[in-house]
């Protein structure tokens, strides 16, 4: 069986921890794309030379010509710029919204059967109008941000409770900022709800409420200690979940921003809700019964969502 291809478009930070984790795992032979000459041909090389030393047989190669995404199966987006202290993810929109404009068209051409995962941020905002510019069905892109999100909530809970990370399941829902809706209801350790648990004693509810409000600003802290770009690990090592998920139709349940028609009452945006991802990409979007205050929550989130489309649509025409 031929291997497969991945095509990573934007080879930075979150993109050179990408080829370096797609080679590792062999998931494929690895296509990383940038406008910056030089740097996915370098990174290419380097990683490629970990080859004999790590033990994986994946080609890698660097390129500026987008001829060579050509048939890839998987295609992961982080082109763009990240944050510096004190912006926010909206802040990027004007810059970001034309490197999708490069990249969707990039996309359409070369490979328009890949299931597409984005990365840039405004993420949610992102991958709408990358979709809506690559002309690909809605199920076949998605963006990254839930599987990130609940990753951050999991590990803060973990600590709190003193258990492994492994035993906690964490549920965020809503768009990738900071009214995103860290939902604990749904979140479990080992299967028991931590509300019970901090009904057992075992955290307090303003303790809970803290690690909410630290997951919700969880990129922004990482943002504040590195000054010079924002986080890559983390975010590379969930969309390769995500990339993993698709390619062995896995059939996972994952946190991811989806297209909605209808569920949560939402029409026509890309939102972070539960989704099936296998073989035909996003399979479904699972709509979960929600309290009063988690639907408000998720509502405050979808309106900011909302916002940012509409700023989106007056940027460019093609838009509208
Ligand atoms: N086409 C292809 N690549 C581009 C384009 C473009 N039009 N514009 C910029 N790039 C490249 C840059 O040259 C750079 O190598 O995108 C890369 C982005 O890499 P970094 O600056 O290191 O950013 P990174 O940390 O990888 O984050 C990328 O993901 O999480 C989001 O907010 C983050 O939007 C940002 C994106």
């Amino acid at each position: 069986m031929a291997r497969k291809k991945i095509a990573l478009v934007g080879a930075g930070m979150i993109g050179g921890t990408l080829a370096h984790l797609a080679a590792k795992k062999e998931m494929g032979d690895i296509v990383l794309f940038d406008i910056a000459e030089g740097i996915p041909q370098g990174k290419a090389l380097d990683l490629s030379q970990c080859g004999p030393i790590e033990g994986f047989d994946a080609r890698i190669m660097g390129t500026n010509s987008y001829t060579d995404i050509a048939g890839a199966d998987v295609v992961i987006v982080t082109a763009g710029v990240p944050r510096k202290p004190g912006m926010s993810r909206d802040d990027l929109l004007g810059i970001n919204l034309k490197v999708m404009k490069a990249v969707g068209e990039g996309i359409r051409d070369n490979c328009p059967d890949a299931f597409v995962i984005c990365i840039t941020n405004p993420l949610d905002a992102m991958v709408w109008a990358l979709r809506e510019f690559s002309g690909l069905p809605h199920n076949k892109v998605v963006g990254m941000a839930g599987v990130l999100d609940s990753a951050r909530f999991a590990t803060f809970l973990a600590w709190e409770f003193g258990v492994s990370v492994k035993d906690v399941n964490a549920f965020v829902l809503g768009g990738h900022g900071d009214t995103m809706v860290p939902v604990t209801s749904y979140t479990t350790i080992s299967g028991i709800p931590v509300d019970d648990l901090v009904a057992m004693g075992k955290s307090s509810k303003a303790n809970l409420d803290e690690i909410v409000k630290r997951t919700r600003g969880g990129g922004g802290e990482i943002v504040a200690l590195l000054k010079t770009g924002s986080a890559y690990y983390a975010p590379a090592t969930s969309a390769i979940a995500m990339a993993e998920a698709y390619l062995g139709d896995q059939k996972r349940i994952l946190p991811c921003a989806a297209y909605v028609k209808g569920q949560y009452g939402l029409d026509g945006l890309y939102v972070g809700v539960p989704a099936v991802i296998g073989k035909d990409g996003i399979e479904e979007v699972i709509e979960i019964k929600l309290s009063d205050e988690e639907k408000a929550n998720l509502k405050v989130s979808t309106d900011a969502v909302e916002e940012l489309l509409e700023v989106c649509k007056g940027l460019d025409g093609d838009l509208a």
